[in-house]
């Protein structure tokens, strides 16, 4: 369920979901994130210059901070605040998807279990990069539930100029998808692309384009999937910044996770229904059971 008349300001304003954006964003979020920052800038205050001209790779906001004659202190704010709201929801969402399509797959989950078993020592052994590349399996489960349910189902653009667009269609010799013109997007129209409808286009995902298989990632088939049919962190020069850092805490996050716990549910994926504002919500809830894993190390 898509609520189109909440890209209208004036209605969104009106509307139940601003009312809640403005408790926890900006008098919850917004004002934490402010003192958080006033600290951060207290703490630069009383550097001496060539202490903050450290080579080391820097997160984010210190590089913000350094460049400090460049910005205001609300232009750094601003971008922290772009940063925190991009974040950390998305990779709320997308992590309890997992976790709910995991419960559902129970095959699935045993498969990343055992990878675990076999990467750690332990089930509070630590995650570093070295560890981080061996989950291979984890990373097609992460990017299986990112094409099944992508947390963000469309994203918008403004078209610059009139484009030409029509059907697809594949040629057998190239193997590559074509557009043959037929209708013009005139400029100044905002398209939605959408996500979830090209993620289970049957043409470009096979047959099997709705059924959950992480493996379809590592398949031969997969070579033939066209670049753009697989968009959860959209793509072009305005796509996400954060997909590789996402991809990574994730990663971090379950592999503590799914060594530790077991998740089982009664919902199927044929009771999952989603309201759809600017990210994916299910309406029914991600409602899973935990369990600790009863053996005391891997
Ligand atoms: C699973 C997690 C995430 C998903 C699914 C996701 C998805 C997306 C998508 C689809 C867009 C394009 C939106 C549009 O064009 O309308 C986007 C943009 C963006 N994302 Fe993410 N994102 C995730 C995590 C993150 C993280 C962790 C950060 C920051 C550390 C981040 C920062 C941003 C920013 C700043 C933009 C705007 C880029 C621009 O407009 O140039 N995202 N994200």
């Amino acid at each position: 369920m898509v609520r189109f008349w909440l890209q209208y300001e004036p209605i969104l304003r009106m509307s139940d979901v601003y009312e809640l954006e403005q408790k926890y964003l900006v008098n919850g979020l917004y004002k934490t994130a402010d003192e958080l920052l006033q600290i951060k800038m207290k703490s630069y205050e009383n550097l001496e210059e060539s202490e903050t001209q450290s080579k080391k790779p820097q997160i984010f906001i210190d590089q913000l901070f350094k460049r400090r004659s460049e910005f205001s202190y609300e232009e750094i704010k601003d971008e922290c605040m772009t940063v925190i709201a991009a974040g950390f929801d998305t990779i709320a969402i997308t992590m309890s998807f997992i976790v709910l399509i995991l419960a559902m797959h129970q095959d699935v989950q045993e498969k990343a279990f055992q990878e675990l078993q076999h990467v750690f020592n332990s089930n509070d052994e630590d995650v570093d990069e070295e560890k981080i590349s061996q989950l291979t399996y984890l990373d097609l489960v992460i990017k299986e539930t990112m094409r099944f349910w992508p947390t963000a189902p469309f994203f918008a653009r403004l078209v610059t100029e009139d484009i030409e667009v029509g059907k697809l269609f594949k040629s057998n010799e190239t193997k590559i998808f074509v557009t043959l013109g037929s209708h013009v997007v005139p400029a100044k129209s905002i398209i939605l692309v959408p996500v979830n409808k090209i993620h289970r286009n049957k043409d470009y995902w096979g047959d099997d384009a709705d059924e959950f298989k992480p493996e379809r990632f590592n398949s031969e088939s997969f070579r033939n999937v066209p670049t753009y049919a697989y968009v959860p962190f959209a793509k072009g020069p305005r796509n996400c910044i954060g997909g590789n850092y996402a991809m990574k805490a994730m990663k971090i996050a379950l592999s503590y996770f799914l060594r530790n716990y077991k998740v089982t549910t009664d919902l199927k994926v044929e009771d999952i229904t989603f309201e759809l504002v600017i990210t994916a919500r299910i309406i029914q809830g991600c409602k899973v059971k935990i369990m600790k894993r009863v053996s005391p190390s891997l």
